[in-house]
């Protein structure tokens, strides 16, 4: 089955946000990733609340939020009501991740836990039933245009053994450095999403990058 395609705007042209939205609206990608970075959880800022609004705005595919934030917990809502059909959480800044799981699930969005490269994928043992996406961050969280860390496919097949012998429907999501040369490599070790920034972005032609990345 072909991955579902979520290119992340962090890589789009800020200044011409409306457009780049416009061209993934007509391309194959599935989903649009949104990067939110706080300065605090990860060195970088990227944007917040109103842009992710903004993006909601022109948008016609679901939002996948990714929260690189400090206490996500207190901006659920906020980004529930800009337009999140999807939020991630840190596994790394979420103390109390069941409960958080519990008010996402609340707002109506699905729930989505992100891991760090350094954090093992058997932590999420006691709720994986809770959650809809894994994100594997196959970069260090923070900026785009890194080199892709061989690591995540061994853990991508450890998580998918751990989703199967639960009984869970979680999806497994890559981010970080994945292009055409290890996207069928993901898939083939469990992914089911692939985020794409700058892969997608700086290419010549995005509309028919996200095509081959949909084709893989
Ligand atoms: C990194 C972000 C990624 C980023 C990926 O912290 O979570 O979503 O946009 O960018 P590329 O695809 O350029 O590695
Ligand atoms: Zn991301």
């Amino acid at each position: 089955m072909a991955a579902i395609v979520a290119p992340s705007v962090l890589a789009a042209d800020f200044a011409n946000l409306q457009r780049d939205v416009e061209m993934l609206n007509q391309s194959e990608a599935d989903w649009i990733h949104v990067d939110i970075m706080d300065g605090r959880f990860v060195p970088n800022i990227s944007f917040g609340i109103p842009v992710c609004e903004a993006i909601f705005k022109h948008a016609q595919k679901p939002l996948d939020v990714h929260l690189m934030i400090e206490q996500p917990e207190n901006y659920l809502e906020a980004f529930k009501n800009a337009g999140a059909a999807h939020i991630t959480v840190h596994y790394e800044a979420c103390p109390h991740l069941h409960r958080i799981l519990q008010q996402i699930k609340e707002l109506g969005c699905k729930t989505g836990v992100a891991l760090n490269p350094h954090t093992n994928a058997q932590l999420l043992e006691d709720v994986i039933l809770d959650v809809d996406i894994v994100l594997v961050m196959s970069v260090k969280p923070g900026c785009g245009e890194q080199r892709f860390i061989e690591n995540t496919y061994r853990k991508v097949k450890i998580l998918k053994e751990l989703i199967n012998d639960a009984g869970a429907h979680t999806q497994i999501e890559i981010d970080g450095g994945v292009n055409l040369h290890n996207a069928q490599s993901l898939t083939e070790a469990g992914a089911d999403i692939l985020v794409a920034g700058s892969f997608v972005f700086k290419s010549n032609d995005p509309l028919s990058t996200i095509k081959d990345l949909k084709n893989v």
